[in-house]
């Protein structure tokens, strides 16, 4: 038998790797990500870590990647100059992890001390920090993941200009104000879970794993705060779906203010690329609904308790 001369597919994180993926090859690879990543029993281990994380805070482990194997070569199927714009807004997007801690306290110190501690750590009488959250810790860490990536592929250092915050107008009502919170956490997440998927769609070898790590925080804070969020709330969070894309692309809109690079998507010439990232965000939301029909009451009180008596009007 002669062997044959076809080169073998390569597989990697995102399944098959294309040299030259045209958008079928690129979907297949988000769908295969999406799969995996947001498995329903991924999304299942990483809610039933919250009890524990209550008990005994921990940081979730990255995984070993070389740094120095990274290379602009990785890149694949997107032009290099857009895919570095996107990697330094996604650092810019991560950087003001004070702010965002520091809300959510105001939010949730008096109505559940557990997941305020787990989020924004642990503060002495004067109110000064004494104990970094667990999500703000593995936050910390993103922005200058970017940074440094930005670095390796574009051979200049990147100094990321922080997004401004947008604070939500005070409604009278506790619980309506908890859960608007609660949607704009979730909707954090889940657009940088979505984001982080496309690049990895677009990267192969020691740069698609460094992207996999920020990645995978944030699928365990989508995971966390969407199981938290249903358990207080019970299907009221489920008939704000639209609402919640709703405020997505009101943030997005909100961030191109505070950036020159991501804009450069949503130009002509890159409508294959919106497609793509509108595919994955849907994708994306497609796998927690899917899971969320398994989030029945009862399972979620035998993680956390009895539901809080949050129920709005
Ligand atoms: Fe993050
Ligand atoms: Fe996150």
């Amino acid at each position: 038998m002669t062997p044959s001369l076809r080169p073998q597919p390569t597989l990697d994180l995102a399944g098959y790797y294309h040299p030259q993926p045209n958008y079928f090859h690129t979907k297949q690879r988000l769908k295969y990500l999406a799969e995996s990543y947001l498995a329903p029993q991924v999304l299942t281990q990483r809610l039933q870590d919250l009890p524990q994380q209550f008990e005994q805070p921990h940081q979730r482990p990255w995984e070993r990647f070389d740094w120095q194997a990274i290379s602009p070569e990785q890149i694949v199927g997107v032009d290099r100059e857009l895919f570095a714009s996107l990697i330094a807004a996604s650092a810019e997007v991560e950087a003001p992890i004070r702010d965002y801690a520091q809300i959510s306290r105001d939010y949730l110190q008096q109505v559940h001390p557990e997941m305020s501690r787990f989020i924004s750590g642990s503060y002495d009488a004067e109110g000064k920090l004494i104990e970094v959250g667990v999500w703000e810790k593995e936050e910390r860490q993103h922005a200058p993941t970017f940074c440094k990536l930005y670095q390796q592929l574009v051979g200049e250092p990147f100094t990321p200009h922080s997004n401004t915050i947008t604070t939500l107008e005070p409604e009278i009502d506790l619980g309506e104000d908890l859960y608007r919170h609660a949607i704009r956490r979730i909707t954090t997440e889940w657009s940088a879970v979505s984001l982080y998927l496309w690049l990895m769609a677009h990267s192969t070898g020691a740069l698609q794993q460094a992207i996999a790590q920020p990645m995978q925080d944030e699928v365990n804070h989508l995971a966390k705060f969407w199981g938290m969020t249903r358990w207080g709330f019970a299907d009221q969070t489920f008939n704000r779906l639209v609402g919640m894309t709703a405020q997505f692309v009101q943030m997005f809109d909100h961030h191109q203010g505070d950036r020159t690079t991501s804009s450069e998507i949503l130009q002509i010439g890159n409508l294959r690329y919106g497609a793509e990232l509108a595919y994955i965000f849907t994708r994306v939301l497609r796998q927690i609904c899917d899971w969320n029909k398994h989030l029945q009451p009862e399972i979620l009180e035998g993680l956390f308790g009895l539901r809080p008596r949050l129920r709005m009007a």
